[in-house]
C-alpha cells in the first residue's frame, strides 16, 4: 500500500507516495528522476546504486524508503552543493565536487557504470580522511565492482581530488 513519506534529497525536501519498503533507488529513480544512482546487482553487492545518507555510503538497492525519512540523501548530483556546504560557500553551475573534475582530468570512466558508486564512495573516503594513502584507497573502494577495470585511475584521481580539496580549491 503506497503512503506519503517526506524524504530529503541534495538540500530539498520531498514528498513521495511509494510503500514502505520500496527500495530507496526506485524512489530516487522514479519518483524523484534522479538518475545518477544506477541499479547494477540489485542485492547490495557492485556498489553502482550508492548514495550518501547523513554522509555515508550505502547501497539504496537495498534501503527501503522508509529507513531514511528524517535524515539526508546525497546523490550524485548533489555533490557540488555538498561540497560547497562543507566549505561554506555556495554553489554556482557548472561546479563540480573536486572529486568529480579529478574523474574529468584522469579520464577515469570508461563504460562508466560504476562510477556513480565509486564517487559516492570517494566522497565519504575525503570527508574524513583528507590526505588517504593507496592502501586506504584501496580498503574504501573494496566493495564497489568495475568491470572496466578503472581502479588504478581512481586512485589516482582521488589523490588529485584529495590535493584540490587540501588547497581549498
Ligand atoms: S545495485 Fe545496489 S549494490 Fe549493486
Ligand atoms: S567503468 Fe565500466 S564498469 Fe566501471
Amino acid at each position: 500500500m503506497a503512503t506519503s513519506i517526506k524524504i530529503k534529497v541534495n538540500g530539498l525536501t520531498h514528498g513521495v507516495s511509494a510503500s514502505l519498503d520500496t527500495p530507496l533507488l526506485y524512489v530516487l529513480h522514479n519518483e524523484l528522476h534522479l538518475h545518477g544512482p544506477r541499479f547494477g546487482c540489485g542485492l547490495a553487492q557492485c556498489g553502482a546504486c550508492s548514495v550518501l545518507l547523513d554522509g555515508k555510503e550505502i547501497r539504496s538497492c537495498v534501503t527501503p524508503v522508509a529507513a531514511v525519512s528524517g535524515k539526508t540523501i546525497t546523490t550524485l548530483e548533489g555533490l557540488p552543493a555538498l561540497y560547497a556546504s562543507q566549505r561554506g560557500t555556495t554553489v554556482n553551475a557548472p561546479d563540480l565536487h573536486p572529486l568529480q573534475q579529478a574523474w574529468i582530468d584522469v579520464q577515469v570512466p570508461q563504460c562508466g557504470y560504476c562510477q556513480n558508486g565509486m564517487l559516492i564512495q570517494a566522497a565519504d573516503l575525503l570527508a574524513t580522511t583528507k590526505n588517504p594513502s593507496k592502501d586506504q584507497i584501496k580498503t574504501a573502494m573494496n566493495g564497489h565492482l568495475c568491470r572496466c577495470g578503472t581502479y588504478t585511475a581512481i586512485i589516482e584521481a582521488i589523490q588529485t581530488a584529495a590535493k584540490t580539496m587540501a588547497k581549498g580549491a
